[in-house]
């Protein structure tokens, strides 16, 4: 069985104090959701926000890092000062690295090295730009990125790997995938890791979906068979909404489905 995580990304929103109050005030109303909870937070405030969810249900951590262990990289940040400052994942590869900031699948690579041997859990994102799916290469780009993505990795090493599926077109645009065309991506990325690491890798691993998720249109996403959960930009900037997605499930019409 796999574990259905609601992930909410803060991209660069936040101060340290905004960050504190919001954790404060959504602990309590999601103390009972039947999903696991992660915020990727800001740089600055990491460490306070893993100190103010303490004793929650809350897992806190970043969005982005650098491969190397130390260095003369302006600007960067370590796996091991992610861990210090209390970091238990982190978001890899995201279409924001990718198309703003240039990271190539190699890059990417490297990063889940780093982040499997030092012990914090990577989300690898993963999606295709609206060209490429108007010119049916959607398949192909999956393909591709979980190749070269994941190229060199043991089964073993790849147990807490989380992969989000976010088509470049729907973040941040409003235009969500509809659940079947995000159902069909997700059962061809699980194909794909079957045929990269065989099927017991392909059925543990958790595939989240990204990409204008909204209270209104988490729960039909989250019926598809092979999407495990979510990762939510815009709407998880506010404790109403965010509220309201992690607890999806325990909303009107969840009789005789517990
Ligand atoms: P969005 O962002 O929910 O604002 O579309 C999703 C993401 O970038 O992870």
């Amino acid at each position: 069985m796999r574990p259905t995580i609601i992930a909410g990304n803060w991209k660069m929103y936040k101060t340290v104090d905004e960050s504190v109050s919001f954790v404060k005030e959504l602990s309590p109303k999601v103390s009972e959701a039947s999903s696991e909870i992660f915020i990727g937070v800001p740089f600055t405030a990491i460490h306070p926000v893993v100190e103010a969810s303490r004793g929650t249900n809350l897992v806190i951590g970043a969005q982005n890092m650098n491969d190397a262990t130390e260095g003369a990289f302006t600007g960067e940040i370590a796996a091991s000062m992610l861990l210090e400052a209390g970091a238990q994942f982190v978001i890899i590869g995201h279409s924001e690295r990718r198309h703003i900031f240039g990271e190539s699948d190699q890059f990417i690579q490297k990063k889940l090295a780093r982040a499997f041997t030092d012990g914090l859990r990577p989300i690898l994102c993963i999606g295709e730009k609206l060209e490429e799916r108007e010119a049916n290469e959607t398949e192909n780009v999956l393909r591709n990125q979980l190749t070269e993505c994941l190229r060199g990795f043991s089964s073993d090493q790849l147990k807490s790997l989380i992969v989000a599926y976010e088509p470049v077109w729907a973040i941040g645009t409003g235009k969500t995938a509809t659940p079947e065309i995000a159902q069909e991506a997700h059962a061809f990325t699980r194909k794909v890791l079957e045929d990269l690491f065989g099927a017991e890798v392909a059925s543990r691993t958790p595939i989240l979906y990204g990409g204008s998720v909204k209270p209104d249109n988490v729960q039909s996403l989250m019926k598809q068979s092979d999407i495990d959960g979510v990762l939510v930009g815009g709407a998880s900037l506010t404790v109403e909404s965010f509220e309201k997605i992690v607890n999806f499930d325990s909303q009107v019409g969840s009789v005789g489905t517990a």
